[in-house]
């Protein structure tokens, strides 16, 4: 984990190459047993492989999501704060470990934020997706979470900021 997490970045560019289904499988198991607060996993992940959908999504908000676009694959990742008032915890967990075991089997990855962001003045981007992808209505989107073959190089972070750790 620790060579990994050293090694790491956010990877927007990505091969026009398809993750296999063994690997997508893995990562989307990773996520789904990620620990959640009294174990009530509320959560959905939706795989997004088709071009034009991915397009849509990339459209979320003004800025920020143009990678989401041009991935092989892209992960929808939504909760239900009916059912969990700490969703928010819980939806960051799994987009996370989705991420990182992207990383563990040599994939780059990058988080799309969607929650608190809109589309227009008058629309949320969750809103917007749970439209454009027919998503749950009772849904809310945390993240995108887009992934493929990396197509660009970046050097991991070279420190690590001390002073954000106290050891009492
Ligand atoms: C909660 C969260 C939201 C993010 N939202 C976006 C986003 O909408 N668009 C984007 O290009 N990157 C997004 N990122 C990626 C960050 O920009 C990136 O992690 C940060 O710049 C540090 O770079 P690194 O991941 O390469 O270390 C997000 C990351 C996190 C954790």
């Amino acid at each position: 984990m620790l060579e990994m997490m050293r090694s790491r970045r956010s990877i927007r560019k990505f091969e026009d190459k398809p993750v296999e289904k063994e690997k997508l499988d893995v990562i989307i198991e990773c996520a789904l047993r990620s620990p959640s607060s009294m174990g009530k996993r509320p959560w959905k992940i939706w795989t997004v492989k088709d071009r034009a959908d991915l397009e849509k999504m990339s459209k979320a908000k003004p800025h920020g999501l143009d990678f989401v676009a041009k991935a092989p694959v892209a992960f929808i990742v939504a909760g239900y704060p009916d059912a969990a008032d700490v969703w928010i915890e819980d939806c960051s967990i799994v987009s996370i470990v989705l991420q990182l075991e992207a990383e563990m089997l040599g994939l780059g990855s990058c988080w799309g934020q969607i929650r608190r962001r809109m589309y227009d003045e008058n629309t949320s981007s969750s809103d917007y997706l749970k439209s454009a992808m027919g998503l749950d209505a009772d849904c809310e989107v945390l993240s995108i979470i887009a992934i493929g073959y990396k197509a660009e190089e970046k050097k991991g972070h070279s420190g690590i900021p001390s002073e954000k750790v106290i050891i009492k």
